[in-house]
């Protein structure tokens, strides 16, 4: 169903999605992630200056701070796009939530993207953030560019960080250029795939581009003596180990280029965007339920990755986050939902970048919509337009580390304290989880992360005129029972019990390994299975 007639033939769909590049930093927080962003944003030229958008020192939010929980602490749990153009391709950055504590929308981002940026710190290496969002990128197939930051400043030697890479998850890396100068004089950087020096030149603040000079091996042996050799010295090493750079070998995630950089003064941030052009991969056909692949240049269908509701405090307004998919999107087409067969009018679509929103018209495979007032749209729905139907597959449920018992705190309130359950639940802002032994007064609140309670919380109070309470539950350990008839064995065992989430799954829940082994020595037929890490 469509209203807007489209202009657009597929030539231009295939065309437009050819150029789009959708991808996401993971990083653990303050590795740079808000500054590589402004930088990326700078070299595009969105900004002006560097720090006009970034959050901290009391410099203007790019990520929202929609919420007052988010504004007193000063961090984002939004996610949404910023799309910029680069040369003649089309940049979709998908944000993720920074903040140490994990919620299931940082892993479902990585859901629509296509590529990865792996944000690390010159003196951390892998850090434990980090380490959980790979292993989700590793579990999808997400090919991963590795940007090695704050290079200006002392940190760890740049061959113990590659062997960091291979050793602790196994991803073999390509550096593309190499550092010259030890962490914390950093000039500029071996291309190794020219052999020439590229040399950066500081501007003030880093505020602005740094200028870049490409300098010949011969003159930059002479000018840069000995940290050249080295650097020429290291960069073999490292392609004799099986670095060598091999496109097939990241497009499989396999392995990973590796470049160094400092994002504060934008030095290394062009190479990244020009990778990102060259290597990261587009746009593709998208499988379906049925796993066929929906061509690029079929009517349009995308899916919702995110929904998030109050973003804006004046109106209490719910926007749905869809990854087009295929085909063209055009503001104010009514498509179908294809989980109720019902229509939706699109009539506000939006592009949403922390509180910048500017009206969207059209949008093509890669792209992220902002739909605006999808009360009737839920995680991991598809949208689509014409017939026949399509059906994405749904967004996967994160292993849950986190449990509360949820009660309204005024008996009065049990009415809008079940809505108000059913709607975060349907949301994905938390997950629900039952027993008959609880009942349904006193679901529990299972979280990736404990801030998912404390939004789940405060929604529920401003939205539901609900205060909760929260009794933590002390369980860590979680596996899934795969046969029914042994539940009365888990809740019998001593610490640990049995709960159901609405997709009929059953967690076996424990609070610790102990638990988990005295059950299983108890009951050594005990049908458990592990959740697959990050997903499942
Ligand atoms: P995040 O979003 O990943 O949490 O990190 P963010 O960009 O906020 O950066 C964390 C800190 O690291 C910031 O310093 C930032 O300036 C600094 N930083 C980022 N990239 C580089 C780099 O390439 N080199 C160096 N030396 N520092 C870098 P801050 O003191 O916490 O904040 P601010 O006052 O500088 O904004």
């Amino acid at each position: 169903m469509t209203t807007g007639a489209t202009s657009t033939s597929n030539a231009d769909v295939v065309r437009e999605a050819a150029r789009r590049r959708t991808f996401a930093v993971i990083s653990h927080p303050d590795a740079g992630k808000s500054t590589l962003t402004e930088a990326l944003a700078l070299h595009a030229q969105v900004i002006a200056e560097a720090g006009a958008v970034h959050g901290k020192s009391g410099r203007r939010g790019v990520v929202s701070d929609w919420m007052d929980m988010e504004r007193a602490r000063g961090i984002s749990i939004t996610s949404a796009a910023l799309q910029f153009s680069y040369g003649d391709a089309v940049i979709n950055l998908l944000d993720t939530p920074g903040h140490a504590d994990f919620s299931e929308d940082t892993y479902r981002v990585l859901s629509a993207v296509d590529s990865a940026v792996m944000l690390l710190d010159a003196a951390k290496g892998l850090e434990p953030q980090t380490l959980k969002l790979f292993d989700v990128c590793r579990h999808r197939n997400i090919p991963v560019i590795t940007f090695i930051n704050k290079w200006d400043r002392p940190g760890r030697d740049a061959l113990e960080l590659c062997d960091e890479l291979l050793e602790r998850i196994g991803l073999q890396p390509m550096p593309l250029t190499w550092p010259v100068g030890d962490s914390g004089h950093f000039r500029g950087v071996l291309d190794r795939r020219t052999g020439e020096l590229i040399r950066y030149h500081r501007t003030a603040g880093g505020a602005t581009i740094a200028p870049e000079e490409r300098i010949g091996a011969e003159r930059a042996a002479a000018e840069e003596d000995a940290d050249w050799l080295r650097a020429c010295e290291e960069a073999e090493l490292m392609a004799a180990s099986g670095g060598e750079f091999d496109p097939d070998q990241f497009l499989t995630a396999k392995a990973t280029p590796v470049l160094f950089g400092a994002a504060v003064l934008n030095f290394g941030v062009r190479h990244l965007l020009d990778l990102l052009v060259e290597l990261a991969p587009r746009p593709a056909a998208r499988h379906d339920v049925d796993e066929r692949p929906r061509a690029l240049d079929a009517p349009f269908s995308a899916f919702v990755f995110k929904v998030q509701t109050g973003m804006d405090p004046a109106h209490r307004d719910r926007v749905a986050f869809a990854r087009v998919c295929s085909g063209v999107f055009e503001r104010g087409m009514v498509v179908t939902n294809a989980a109720t067969g019902r229509p939706f009018a699109t009539k506000y679509a939006q592009q949403v970048f922390g509180q910048q929103r500017s009206t969207l018209d059209v949008a093509f495979p890669g792209d992220v919509i902002g739909l605006v007032n999808a009360t009737a749209l839920r995680v991991g729905d598809t949208l689509h337009d014409g017939k026949p139907a399509v059906r994405f597959p749904g967004l996967p449920s994160f292993a849950p580390a986190h449990f509360a018992v949820a009660r309204a705190a005024e008996l009065s309130r049990s009415k809008q304290f079940r809505k108000g359950v059913a709607q975060l639940e349907q949301e994905g802002v938390i997950q629900v989880l039952r027993s008959d032994r609880r009942g349904d007064g006193a679901p529990v609140f299972a979280a990736v992360g404990p801030m998912q309670f404390e939004v789940a919380a405060h929604r529920l109070e401003a939205e539901f005129s609900c205060p909760v309470r929260l009794e933590h539950l002390p369980y860590t350990v979680v596996r899934r029972l795969t046969d029914p008839m042994h539940r009365n064995l888990v809740n019998s065992a001593g610490r640990s019990e049995v709960l159901s989430r609405s997709d009929g799954v059953e967690l076996a829940l424990f609070t610790d390994r102990v638990a988990l082994n005295v059950a299983q020595r108890q009951y050594p037929d005990l049908a458990v299975e592990p959740l697959i890490a990050g997903t499942e």
